[in-house]
């Protein structure tokens, strides 16, 4: 008898991370003995600082690790609080602070607390993917927000005029895939044209930390209505801890508790006490920071010589943005082309812009220096 298959619920269709794609096909080629450069997944090469490993070495040994309260340890937010002082002179109570499942679990309980079903959000392309996909699996409607080279891949006030009305706006200065930033004064602007308009803004602030110029600021410092989204994942090099948090509005707070407890009972409580000490490892930290800023400098100096010359200007993260229209009409099939012929993996930009995306693609310097030598000495030999 044929087997009548059930139901499949839509919101689960939404489109793949490609990044996590290449990571795969990269895997696979290792696994028969291919030696790959990882060039495509946006992670640091390092691993958490030495006294991070220690931390939680004896916390297994010394301590019985169960639930923490739904928002976090009150001691961690307390920190995470203490750490808006330091870092960017802003008073963020530490009621307002939730720690999370990495910035992915901020983004869920944010999404789920601030908007209801069929409410726009205005998200920028090219961007984050899982913002897109979250959000459509939640039910809201993502509404693109195109930004090109001469917005420098960021919105502005004149791109959300032209989209009509929106409940909810999800900004990431430095971006993610092109590295971007906002200067203090754009961020200024389009918090305040938020506020006047009465639209969420989400600010995904997860690769702050690292920047090769300016500093970027903090939307938390302008309105204490935004959401702001960290973790970390990136400039604390711990992405396998999956520890993020968020600054909360007062009046998101509770839905946001309720919804923390019932989701998730707690974030993980190990990365919680590891946490603590990361944030007084910024010596160690910023030291991973120069290799990316050297691993930047050398990807900038030698791509352009060979084939790869229209590049975002990366002000932080570490990610170049490629646009490779002159090379390839299907960068989806170049980056397959380019792993398969060189061992190089990258992603192609169809993953941070569905319209777009096929004339970019993403290079990842966030391993190792050598790494980054040998893949432009690689690319420079390809006859592609
Ligand atoms: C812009 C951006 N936000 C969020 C995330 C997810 O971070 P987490 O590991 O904290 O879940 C990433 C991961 O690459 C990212 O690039």
């Amino acid at each position: 008898m044929k087997r009548q298959s059930l139901k499949v619920a839509q919101r689960g269709k939404i489109a793949p991370f490609f990044a996590m794609e290449m990571l795969q096909a990269a895997n696979q080629l290792a696994a028969t003995g291919d030696d790959i450069l990882h060039l495509e997944v946006g992670e640091p090469g390092f691993g958490a600082p030495v006294s991070v490993i220690n931390v939680a070495k004896t916390t297994l040994d010394h301590t019985i690790l169960g639930y923490t309260e739904a928002l976090g340890m009150p001691e961690l937010r307390a920190r995470i609080s203490r750490h808006y002082k330091e870092y960017y002179d802003v008073e963020v109570p530490s009621d307002r602070v939730v720690t999370t499942f990495g910035a992915s679990g901020a983004f869920l309980l944010a999404f789920l607390a601030a908007f209801d079903v069929g409410d726009k959000i205005a998200v920028v392309q090219p961007g984050y993917p899982a913002y897109r996909n979250i959000l459509t699996a939640l039910g809201l409607q993502v509404i693109p927000l195109c930004a090109g080279p001469k917005q420098r891949f960021q919105p502005s006030v004149d791109l959300l005029q032209e989209v009509g009305p929106i409940n909810g706006l999800i900004i990431a200065s430095p971006s993610n895939p092109t590295g971007t930033m906002l200067s203090k004064a754009e961020l200024k602007k389009l918090v305040s044209w938020c506020k006047n308009k009465r639209v969420r803004l989400i600010s995904d602030e997860i690769y702050h930390g690292i920047s090769y110029g300016n500093s970027p600021a903090t939307a938390a410092s302008f309105d204490d209505q935004v959401i702001v989204i960290n973790s970390f994942s990136k400039y604390f090099a711990m992405t396998g801890w999956r520890l993020g948090w968020m600054i909360v509005p007062h009046d998101l707070a509770p839905s946001v508790e309720r919804l923390a407890q019932n989701l998730f009972v707690s974030p993980a409580s190990l990365p919680q006490h590891a946490a603590l000490t990361a944030l007084d490892c910024r010596k160690e930290l910023d030291t991973y920071v120069e290799i990316y800023a050297r691993n930047r400098a050398y990807l900038l100096n030698h791509l352009p010589s060979i084939g790869f010359e229209r590049l975002a200007p990366a002000d932080g993260a570490f990610y170049l943005y490629a646009d490779v229209s002159g090379l390839t009409s299907d960068s989806k099939r170049f980056c397959q082309k380019m792993l398969e012929e060189t061992g190089v993996a990258t992603t192609p930009g169809i993953d941070f812009d569905t319209r777009l995306g096929h004339r970019y693609m993403r290079f990842s310097f966030a391993g190792a220096e050598q790494t980054v030598v040998e893949a432009v000495k690689r690319l420079n030999n390809w006859r592609r």
